[in-house]
Protein backbone atom coordinates (compact mmCIF):
# COMPACT_ATOMS: atom_id res chain seq x y z
CA UNK A 1 0.00 0.00 0.00
CA UNK A 2 1.18 3.56 -1.17
CA UNK A 3 2.47 5.47 2.02
CA UNK A 4 1.34 9.25 2.22
CA UNK A 5 4.99 10.45 2.15
CA UNK A 6 6.45 12.28 -1.20
CA UNK A 7 7.79 9.81 -3.82
CA UNK A 8 10.97 9.80 -5.74
CA UNK A 9 10.19 8.98 -9.80
CA UNK A 10 10.61 5.88 -12.00
CA UNK A 11 12.49 2.77 -10.07
CA UNK A 12 15.02 2.53 -12.45
CA UNK A 13 15.87 6.09 -12.42
CA UNK A 14 15.92 7.25 -8.67
CA UNK A 15 18.46 3.77 -8.39
CA UNK A 16 20.70 5.23 -10.92
CA UNK A 17 20.43 8.88 -9.59
CA UNK A 18 21.66 7.17 -5.99
CA UNK A 19 24.64 4.91 -7.56
CA UNK A 20 25.56 7.62 -9.78
CA UNK A 21 25.75 10.73 -7.24
CA UNK A 22 24.70 10.51 -3.83
CA UNK A 23 25.08 13.39 -2.13
CA UNK A 24 23.43 15.06 -5.44
CA UNK A 25 20.46 13.27 -5.56
CA UNK A 26 19.60 13.54 -1.61
CA UNK A 27 20.11 17.39 -2.10
CA UNK A 28 17.50 17.13 -4.88
CA UNK A 29 14.98 15.02 -3.64
CA UNK A 30 15.01 16.86 -0.46
CA UNK A 31 14.94 20.01 -1.68
CA UNK A 32 12.04 18.72 -4.24
CA UNK A 33 10.48 16.87 -1.75
CA UNK A 34 10.80 17.70 1.64
CA UNK A 35 12.78 16.07 4.76
CA UNK A 36 11.03 12.95 4.67
CA UNK A 37 9.74 10.60 1.26
CA UNK A 38 10.04 7.58 -0.18
CA UNK A 39 12.82 6.63 -2.77
CA UNK A 40 11.78 3.69 -5.06
CA UNK A 41 14.82 1.46 -5.34
CA UNK A 42 15.30 -1.29 -7.60
CA UNK A 43 15.41 -3.40 -4.32
CA UNK A 44 12.02 -2.07 -2.81
CA UNK A 45 10.79 1.12 -1.59
CA UNK A 46 12.73 2.93 1.36
CA UNK A 47 11.15 5.71 3.46
CA UNK A 48 13.97 8.10 4.37
CA UNK A 49 14.34 11.03 6.73
CA UNK A 50 16.24 14.05 7.93
CA UNK A 51 13.39 14.80 10.16
CA UNK A 52 15.14 15.24 13.87
CA UNK A 53 12.22 13.40 15.09
CA UNK A 54 12.76 10.57 12.68
CA UNK A 55 15.98 10.50 13.38
CA UNK A 56 15.86 10.17 17.04
CA UNK A 57 13.38 7.06 16.68
CA UNK A 58 15.12 5.27 14.12
CA UNK A 59 18.75 5.67 16.75
CA UNK A 60 16.38 3.68 19.06
CA UNK A 61 15.40 0.88 16.86
CA UNK A 62 16.64 -2.80 18.42
CA UNK A 63 18.02 -5.71 17.07
CA UNK A 64 14.31 -7.30 17.76
CA UNK A 65 12.85 -4.22 15.64
CA UNK A 66 14.82 -4.91 12.49
CA UNK A 67 16.87 -6.68 10.09
CA UNK A 68 19.56 -5.72 7.77
CA UNK A 69 17.79 -4.58 4.41
CA UNK A 70 18.63 -6.43 1.42
CA UNK A 71 21.49 -8.43 2.21
CA UNK A 72 20.80 -12.07 0.75
CA UNK A 73 23.78 -10.94 -1.78
CA UNK A 74 25.98 -9.85 0.75
CA UNK A 75 25.84 -12.77 3.00
CA UNK A 76 27.04 -14.74 -0.58
CA UNK A 77 29.53 -12.25 -0.76
CA UNK A 78 30.76 -11.84 2.87
CA UNK A 79 30.26 -15.33 4.50
CA UNK A 80 26.79 -15.47 6.35
CA UNK A 81 29.13 -15.62 9.69
CA UNK A 82 29.63 -11.68 9.66
CA UNK A 83 27.51 -9.40 12.09
CA UNK A 84 27.12 -6.98 9.35
CA UNK A 85 24.22 -9.46 8.00
CA UNK A 86 23.66 -11.02 10.83
CA UNK A 87 19.85 -10.67 12.40
CA UNK A 88 17.90 -10.66 15.58
CA UNK A 89 19.36 -12.45 18.54
CA UNK A 90 22.51 -13.21 16.52
CA UNK A 91 23.53 -10.14 16.00
CA UNK A 92 23.48 -8.98 19.42
CA UNK A 93 25.36 -12.02 20.37
CA UNK A 94 28.12 -10.83 17.93
CA UNK A 95 27.91 -7.03 19.14
CA UNK A 96 28.47 -8.39 22.74
CA UNK A 97 31.35 -10.76 22.15
CA UNK A 98 33.20 -8.70 19.99
CA UNK A 99 32.39 -4.99 20.48
CA UNK A 100 34.52 -4.90 24.32
CA UNK A 101 37.53 -5.15 21.89
CA UNK A 102 37.39 -2.08 19.87
CA UNK A 103 37.07 -0.19 23.22
CA UNK A 104 39.47 2.94 24.44
CA UNK A 105 41.82 0.87 26.97
CA UNK A 106 42.21 -1.74 23.26
CA UNK A 107 42.88 0.77 20.78
CA UNK A 108 45.42 2.52 22.69
CA UNK A 109 47.57 -0.66 22.71
CA UNK A 110 47.94 0.04 18.51
CA UNK A 111 48.75 3.50 18.57
CA UNK A 112 52.51 2.72 17.88
CA UNK A 113 52.16 0.34 15.40
CA UNK A 114 49.66 2.98 13.62
CA UNK A 115 52.46 5.66 14.17
CA UNK A 116 54.98 3.34 12.66
CA UNK A 117 53.02 1.92 9.54
CA UNK A 118 52.22 5.34 8.66
CA UNK A 119 55.86 6.69 9.07
CA UNK A 120 57.29 3.84 6.72
CA UNK A 121 54.52 4.62 4.16
CA UNK A 122 55.36 8.34 4.20
CA UNK A 123 58.99 8.16 4.28
CA UNK A 124 58.15 6.51 0.46
CA UNK A 125 56.94 9.78 -0.97
CA UNK A 126 58.30 11.40 -3.64
CA UNK A 127 57.30 13.04 -6.90
CA UNK A 128 53.56 12.65 -7.97
CA UNK A 129 50.76 10.68 -5.90
CA UNK A 130 46.99 9.69 -6.15
CA UNK A 131 46.89 9.43 -2.52
CA UNK A 132 44.10 7.02 -2.39
CA UNK A 133 46.51 4.47 -3.38
CA UNK A 134 49.22 5.70 -0.53
CA UNK A 135 46.12 5.71 1.69
CA UNK A 136 45.20 2.25 1.11
CA UNK A 137 48.14 0.19 2.69
CA UNK A 138 48.47 2.42 5.59
CA UNK A 139 45.00 0.83 6.37
CA UNK A 140 45.26 -2.32 4.89
CA UNK A 141 48.32 -2.96 7.18
CA UNK A 142 46.69 -1.45 10.10
CA UNK A 143 44.02 -3.95 9.70
CA UNK A 144 46.46 -7.05 9.38
CA UNK A 145 48.22 -6.44 12.71
CA UNK A 146 45.15 -4.94 14.91
CA UNK A 147 42.45 -7.35 13.01
CA UNK A 148 44.47 -10.25 12.22
CA UNK A 149 47.08 -9.67 14.67
CA UNK A 150 49.88 -10.50 12.00
CA UNK A 151 53.37 -9.55 13.20
CA UNK A 152 56.27 -11.22 11.72
CA UNK A 153 56.90 -9.38 8.07
CA UNK A 154 56.29 -12.91 6.08
CA UNK A 155 52.87 -13.44 7.21
CA UNK A 156 51.83 -9.83 6.72
CA UNK A 157 52.99 -9.72 3.15
CA UNK A 158 51.27 -12.91 2.56
CA UNK A 159 47.95 -11.57 4.18
CA UNK A 160 48.51 -8.21 1.90
CA UNK A 161 48.66 -10.28 -1.29
CA UNK A 162 45.88 -12.41 -0.54
CA UNK A 163 43.81 -9.24 -0.17
CA UNK A 164 45.02 -7.90 -2.96
CA UNK A 165 43.62 -10.82 -4.61
CA UNK A 166 40.13 -11.19 -3.22
CA UNK A 167 39.65 -7.18 -3.83
CA UNK A 168 40.42 -7.21 -7.30
CA UNK A 169 38.72 -10.24 -7.80
CA UNK A 170 35.25 -8.27 -5.90
CA UNK A 171 32.88 -7.49 -8.03
CA UNK A 172 30.16 -4.88 -6.99
CA UNK A 173 27.85 -7.03 -8.96
CA UNK A 174 28.21 -9.53 -6.72
CA UNK A 175 26.18 -7.28 -3.80
CA UNK A 176 23.58 -6.80 -6.30
CA UNK A 177 22.02 -9.61 -6.60
CA UNK A 178 22.50 -13.49 -6.03
CA UNK A 179 22.29 -14.31 -9.68
CA UNK A 180 25.76 -13.42 -10.59
CA UNK A 181 26.99 -15.80 -7.61
CA UNK A 182 27.43 -18.46 -9.90
CA UNK A 183 30.52 -21.05 -10.18
CA UNK A 184 30.00 -21.48 -13.59
CA UNK A 185 32.21 -24.65 -14.04
CA UNK A 186 34.79 -23.58 -11.49
CA UNK A 187 35.82 -21.03 -14.08
CA UNK A 188 33.22 -17.43 -13.95
CA UNK A 189 34.76 -14.36 -11.85
CA UNK A 190 32.25 -15.54 -8.77
CA UNK A 191 34.54 -18.86 -8.11
CA UNK A 192 37.49 -16.93 -9.35
CA UNK A 193 36.44 -14.66 -6.07
CA UNK A 194 35.27 -17.44 -3.80
CA UNK A 195 38.50 -19.35 -3.98
CA UNK A 196 40.37 -16.13 -2.95
CA UNK A 197 38.23 -15.63 -0.44
CA UNK A 198 38.50 -19.33 0.81
CA UNK A 199 42.39 -19.33 0.71
CA UNK A 200 42.21 -15.98 3.56
CA UNK A 201 39.49 -17.83 5.23
CA UNK A 202 41.69 -20.97 5.60
CA UNK A 203 44.84 -18.42 6.44
CA UNK A 204 42.68 -17.12 8.68
CA UNK A 205 41.43 -20.28 10.21
CA UNK A 206 44.64 -21.64 10.98
CA UNK A 207 45.41 -18.73 12.79
CA UNK A 208 42.28 -19.00 14.84
CA UNK A 209 43.49 -22.25 15.63
CA UNK A 210 46.82 -21.85 16.76
CA UNK A 211 45.63 -19.50 18.99
CA UNK A 212 43.20 -21.94 20.80
CA UNK A 213 46.06 -24.40 20.85
CA UNK A 214 48.80 -22.00 22.26
CA UNK A 215 49.62 -22.00 26.18
CA UNK A 216 47.59 -19.55 28.27
CA UNK A 217 50.85 -16.63 29.43
CA UNK A 218 51.31 -16.66 25.05
CA UNK A 219 47.95 -15.26 24.29
CA UNK A 220 47.48 -13.12 26.98
CA UNK A 221 49.64 -10.63 25.91
CA UNK A 222 48.05 -10.25 22.30
CA UNK A 223 45.79 -7.23 22.01
CA UNK A 224 44.67 -8.22 18.49
CA UNK A 225 40.86 -9.41 17.27
CA UNK A 226 41.61 -12.61 15.88
CA UNK A 227 42.87 -13.88 19.41
CA UNK A 228 40.26 -12.07 21.20
CA UNK A 229 37.37 -13.50 18.94
CA UNK A 230 39.35 -17.04 19.09
CA UNK A 231 38.93 -16.89 22.61
CA UNK A 232 36.05 -15.54 23.30
CA UNK A 233 32.91 -17.95 24.62
CA UNK A 234 29.66 -17.61 24.36
CA UNK A 235 26.96 -17.50 27.68
CA UNK A 236 26.96 -21.58 27.35
CA UNK A 237 31.22 -21.68 27.80
CA UNK A 238 31.40 -22.67 23.94
CA UNK A 239 34.25 -21.08 21.53
CA UNK A 240 32.71 -19.55 18.58
CA UNK A 241 33.18 -21.84 15.18
CA UNK A 242 36.51 -21.40 13.28
CA UNK A 243 34.71 -20.63 9.97
CA UNK A 244 32.31 -18.23 11.87
CA UNK A 245 35.53 -16.55 13.25
CA UNK A 246 37.57 -16.60 10.10
CA UNK A 247 34.30 -14.92 8.17
CA UNK A 248 33.80 -12.12 11.35
CA UNK A 249 37.13 -11.21 10.67
CA UNK A 250 36.73 -11.18 6.92
CA UNK A 251 33.78 -8.80 7.27
CA UNK A 252 36.14 -6.09 9.65
CA UNK A 253 38.62 -6.57 6.79
CA UNK A 254 35.54 -5.65 3.80
CA UNK A 255 33.78 -2.90 6.05
CA UNK A 256 37.45 -1.14 7.83
CA UNK A 257 39.88 -0.77 4.99
CA UNK A 258 38.25 0.98 2.31
CA UNK A 259 36.47 3.38 4.68
CA UNK A 260 39.29 4.58 6.10
CA UNK A 261 41.27 4.66 3.39
CA UNK A 262 38.99 7.31 1.57
CA UNK A 263 38.00 9.40 4.92
CA UNK A 264 42.18 9.81 5.65
CA UNK A 265 42.62 11.04 1.02
CA UNK A 266 39.37 13.75 2.40
CA UNK A 267 41.22 14.89 5.34
CA UNK A 268 44.23 15.57 3.23
CA UNK A 269 42.37 17.15 0.58
CA UNK A 270 40.35 19.59 2.88
CA UNK A 271 43.10 20.57 4.60
CA UNK A 272 44.90 20.97 1.63
CA UNK A 273 42.29 23.59 0.05
CA UNK A 274 41.91 25.32 3.07
CA UNK A 275 45.54 26.68 3.89
CA UNK A 276 44.32 28.30 7.22
CA UNK A 277 42.84 25.00 8.70
CA UNK A 278 46.47 23.62 7.71
CA UNK A 279 48.40 26.38 9.57
CA UNK A 280 46.25 26.44 12.77
CA UNK A 281 46.23 22.17 12.48
CA UNK A 282 50.59 22.75 11.82
CA UNK A 283 50.73 24.97 14.63
CA UNK A 284 48.80 22.87 17.21
CA UNK A 285 50.76 19.39 15.98
CA UNK A 286 54.12 21.15 16.39
CA UNK A 287 53.52 23.07 19.88
CA UNK A 288 52.33 19.40 21.42
CA UNK A 289 54.96 16.46 22.19
CA UNK A 290 54.87 14.06 19.15
CA UNK A 291 53.71 11.42 20.45
CA UNK A 292 50.08 9.75 20.56
CA UNK A 293 48.74 9.92 24.03
CA UNK A 294 49.01 13.60 23.65
CA UNK A 295 48.30 13.96 20.12
CA UNK A 296 45.19 12.04 20.27
CA UNK A 297 43.85 14.64 22.92
CA UNK A 298 44.91 17.54 20.67
CA UNK A 299 41.13 19.98 19.92
CA UNK A 300 41.59 20.81 16.59
CA UNK A 301 43.02 17.35 15.10
CA UNK A 302 39.79 16.00 16.58
CA UNK A 303 37.59 18.97 15.27
CA UNK A 304 39.44 18.27 11.55
CA UNK A 305 38.45 14.62 11.33
CA UNK A 306 34.72 15.26 12.79
CA UNK A 307 34.42 17.79 9.88
CA UNK A 308 36.30 15.67 7.24
CA UNK A 309 33.46 12.68 8.32
CA UNK A 310 30.54 15.59 8.21
CA UNK A 311 31.13 16.96 4.86
CA UNK A 312 32.02 13.42 3.30
CA UNK A 313 30.01 10.70 4.91
CA UNK A 314 31.79 7.66 3.05
CA UNK A 315 28.33 5.65 3.47
CA UNK A 316 26.02 8.35 2.59
CA UNK A 317 23.07 6.51 4.09
CA UNK A 318 21.99 3.40 6.41
CA UNK A 319 19.19 1.31 5.62
CA UNK A 320 16.61 -0.93 7.56
CA UNK A 321 13.91 -3.35 6.79
CA UNK A 322 11.10 -3.32 10.03
CA UNK A 323 10.64 -6.11 11.57
CA UNK A 324 7.49 -5.28 13.58
CA UNK A 325 5.39 -2.81 12.87
CA UNK A 326 6.41 0.80 14.15
CA UNK A 327 6.23 4.33 14.16
CA UNK A 328 9.06 7.02 13.52
CA UNK A 329 8.85 10.47 13.66
CA UNK A 330 4.94 10.17 13.87
CA UNK A 331 4.79 7.86 10.35
CA UNK A 332 3.81 4.74 11.54
CA UNK A 333 4.72 2.09 9.39
CA UNK A 334 4.68 -1.62 8.86
CA UNK A 335 6.50 -4.39 9.13
CA UNK A 336 8.66 -5.27 6.19
CA UNK A 337 9.27 -1.52 5.18
CA UNK A 338 12.77 -0.20 4.05
CA UNK A 339 13.56 2.83 6.20
CA UNK A 340 16.72 4.38 6.02
CA UNK A 341 18.94 8.01 7.64
CA UNK A 342 21.43 9.81 5.19
CA UNK A 343 24.03 11.35 6.38
CA UNK A 344 24.32 12.92 3.52
CA UNK A 345 21.06 15.15 4.12
CA UNK A 346 21.70 15.24 7.73
CA UNK A 347 24.94 16.94 7.20
CA UNK A 348 23.72 18.89 4.69
CA UNK A 349 21.24 20.87 6.86
CA UNK A 350 21.96 24.69 7.15
CA UNK A 351 19.79 24.68 10.87
CA UNK A 352 22.36 22.03 12.39
CA UNK A 353 25.62 23.18 10.34
CA UNK A 354 25.14 26.56 8.83
CA UNK A 355 26.91 26.96 5.28
CA UNK A 356 26.71 23.63 5.43
CA UNK A 357 28.74 22.95 2.12
CA UNK A 358 32.18 24.78 3.37
CA UNK A 359 35.04 22.94 5.28
CA UNK A 360 35.05 24.29 8.49
CA UNK A 361 36.48 22.59 11.78
CA UNK A 362 35.96 25.18 14.13
CA UNK A 363 32.28 24.08 14.00
CA UNK A 364 33.60 20.67 16.22
CA UNK A 365 36.34 22.30 18.33
CA UNK A 366 35.30 21.66 22.03
CA UNK A 367 32.18 20.78 20.81
CA UNK A 368 30.72 16.91 20.81
CA UNK A 369 28.99 15.95 17.81
CA UNK A 370 25.53 14.67 18.39
CA UNK A 371 24.48 11.63 17.65
CA UNK A 372 21.15 12.72 16.48
CA UNK A 373 22.75 14.77 13.56
CA UNK A 374 25.92 13.42 13.27
CA UNK A 375 25.98 9.47 10.96
CA UNK A 376 28.71 8.76 9.70
CA UNK A 377 29.40 6.06 11.40
CA UNK A 378 25.20 5.10 11.40
CA UNK A 379 23.55 4.86 14.06
CA UNK A 380 21.74 2.69 17.29
CA UNK A 381 22.75 -1.15 17.63
CA UNK A 382 24.40 -1.47 14.47
CA UNK A 383 26.13 1.78 14.18
CA UNK A 384 30.20 0.95 13.19
CA UNK A 385 31.82 -1.35 15.66
CA UNK A 386 35.36 0.28 14.60
CA UNK A 387 34.50 4.08 14.62
CA UNK A 388 36.53 4.16 17.90
CA UNK A 389 39.82 2.51 15.74
CA UNK A 390 38.38 4.38 12.40
CA UNK A 391 38.84 8.05 14.30
CA UNK A 392 42.40 6.88 16.68
CA UNK A 393 43.61 5.93 12.94
CA UNK A 394 42.59 9.00 11.10
CA UNK A 395 44.44 11.34 13.79
CA UNK A 396 47.39 9.33 14.14
CA UNK A 397 47.62 9.28 10.56
CA UNK A 398 47.18 12.53 9.75
CA UNK A 399 49.41 14.05 12.30
CA UNK A 400 51.95 12.07 10.79
CA UNK A 401 51.70 13.38 7.02
CA UNK A 402 50.75 17.14 8.13
CA UNK A 403 54.07 16.78 10.19
CA UNK A 404 56.09 14.77 8.24
CA UNK A 405 55.41 16.54 4.34
CA UNK A 406 55.12 19.19 2.47
CA UNK A 407 52.21 18.32 0.07
CA UNK A 408 51.07 20.36 -3.33
CA UNK A 409 47.48 19.33 -4.33
CA UNK A 410 47.22 18.90 -7.81
CA UNK A 411 43.72 19.27 -8.70
CA UNK A 412 39.77 19.48 -7.56
CA UNK A 413 38.18 16.77 -6.42
CA UNK A 414 34.08 15.79 -6.90
CA UNK A 415 32.62 12.57 -4.62
CA UNK A 416 31.85 9.46 -6.53
CA UNK A 417 30.30 6.41 -5.69
CA UNK A 418 32.46 3.19 -5.47
CA UNK A 419 30.68 0.16 -4.22
CA UNK A 420 28.54 1.17 -0.81
CA UNK A 421 31.30 4.09 -0.19
CA UNK A 422 31.45 7.38 -2.15
CA UNK A 423 35.43 8.68 -2.88
CA UNK A 424 37.50 11.61 -4.56
CA UNK A 425 36.75 11.00 -8.31
CA UNK A 426 40.35 11.41 -8.86
CA UNK A 427 41.70 9.74 -5.47
CA UNK A 428 43.27 13.32 -4.81
CA UNK A 429 46.63 13.71 -7.03
CA UNK A 430 49.27 15.63 -4.91
CA UNK A 431 52.86 16.16 -5.37
CA UNK A 432 55.94 16.31 -2.40
CA UNK A 433 57.31 19.38 -2.46
CA UNK A 434 59.50 18.98 0.70
CA UNK A 435 60.09 17.60 4.28
CA UNK A 436 59.69 18.15 7.77
CA UNK A 437 61.70 18.03 10.72
C1 LIG B 1 36.25 6.23 8.55
C2 LIG B 1 36.08 4.92 8.59
C3 LIG B 1 34.74 4.23 8.71
C4 LIG B 1 33.48 4.68 8.37
C5 LIG B 1 33.10 6.03 7.78
C6 LIG B 1 32.55 3.60 8.68
C7 LIG B 1 31.18 3.69 8.51
C8 LIG B 1 30.28 2.67 8.82
C9 LIG B 1 28.86 2.75 8.64
C10 LIG B 1 28.08 3.95 8.11
C11 LIG B 1 28.32 1.57 9.05
C12 LIG B 1 26.84 1.18 9.03
C13 LIG B 1 26.26 1.45 10.39
C14 LIG B 1 24.76 1.29 10.44
O1 LIG B 1 24.16 0.48 9.71
O2 LIG B 1 24.13 2.01 11.26
C15 LIG B 1 29.42 0.73 9.49
C16 LIG B 1 29.26 -0.55 9.98
C17 LIG B 1 30.32 -1.36 10.32
N1 LIG B 1 31.66 -1.03 10.35
FE1 LIG B 1 32.45 0.77 9.88
N2 LIG B 1 33.26 2.54 9.18
C18 LIG B 1 34.59 2.88 9.23
C19 LIG B 1 35.63 2.09 9.69
C20 LIG B 1 35.51 0.80 10.18
C21 LIG B 1 36.58 0.00 10.70
C22 LIG B 1 38.04 0.46 10.83
C23 LIG B 1 36.06 -1.23 11.02
C24 LIG B 1 36.71 -2.44 11.62
C25 LIG B 1 37.97 -2.74 11.54
C26 LIG B 1 34.63 -1.18 10.71
C27 LIG B 1 33.75 -2.22 10.91
C28 LIG B 1 32.37 -2.14 10.74
C29 LIG B 1 31.45 -3.25 10.96
C30 LIG B 1 31.81 -4.67 11.36
C31 LIG B 1 30.17 -2.76 10.72
C32 LIG B 1 28.84 -3.51 10.83
C33 LIG B 1 28.27 -3.27 12.22
C34 LIG B 1 26.95 -3.98 12.49
O3 LIG B 1 26.21 -4.27 11.53
O4 LIG B 1 26.65 -4.23 13.67
N3 LIG B 1 34.33 0.07 10.21
N4 LIG B 1 30.60 1.43 9.34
Amino acid sequence: MALDLPYTGNRLLSTWKLLKDPYGAYETWRSNLGDTFVIRALNGDVVVSCAPDFVADFLKLTDDDHVPFATEAGAGVLGPGTMIVARGEAHKRKRRLAGPHFRGERMRAYASMVDEVARARIAGWSGELRLMDETLPISLDVIIRAVFGADDDGEIEQYRAEITTLVERLSPMFFFTRHTQRRLWGLGPWARYRDALEQLAGHLGTRIEARRAAPAEQVAERSDILTALALARDEGGDHMPVAEVAEELIGLLFAGHETTQIALAWAIYWLHKHPETMEKLRAELDAAPPDAAARLKLPYLDAVVHETLRLHPIVPDVLRTLAVDKTLGGIALKAGQGVAVAAAMTHARADLYPEPQRFDPERFVGQKPRPQSYLPFGAGVRRCIGAGLALFEMKLVIAEIVTGVELELLGDEVPVRRNVTTAPKHGVRVRVVGRRG
